[in-house]
């Protein structure tokens, strides 16, 4: 497993929210080293707490920018938010049973998520507010609805 980095392809382009997601791939690097290194509980809960922080702040904040902007797919988007917590929560408990199957799992369900979602549901909301022009460098299609 290497560690995973930063492309162009994953941006939003709005800075905090690319910062935002670059700590989630923080998190899921800390994970792989956990894996490597067969790191104990001391080093893992210290993550999923970080994670549940970081998984709190970023949803709220990725949530009001849509709401602020009437993204017309917010509840399924929000829905998909809710069901990442539940996921944490879930393997959180499996943890206690399965500590290294666990780590590993939750390396890849957090994978998971960066390509399925970041790359998929939130890039969708930049197209959105691209064409609303409401990017720092938008190029609003003419003729397009906003
Ligand atoms: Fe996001
Ligand atoms: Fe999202």
């Amino acid at each position: 497993m290497s560690m995973i980095e930063w492309s162009d392809e994953l941006s939003i382009g709005i800075d905090y929210i690319d910062e935002q997601h670059k700590q989630l791939m923080a998190i899921i690097n800390e994970l792989q080293l956990a894996v490597e290194y067969d790191k104990g509980p001391d080093f893992v809960y210290p993550i999923i707490e970080h994670l549940y922080n970081y998984a709190n702040t970023h949803f709220s904040d990725e949530e009001e920018l849509l709401r602020m902007h009437n993204y017309p797919d917010l509840i399924d988007h929000r829905q998909e938010h809710l069901a990442f917590i539940s996921k944490i929560d879930e393997l959180k408990n499996r943890y206690e049973t399965d500590r290294e199957g666990l780590t590993i799992h939750l390396r890849n369900f957090l994978l998971g998520w960066l390509y399925n979602h970041i790359k998929s549901e939130d890039q969708a909301y930049r197209h959105f507010l691209d064409r609303k022009g409401v990017l720092p460098h938008s190029h609003k299609e003419s003729g397009q609805d906003s």
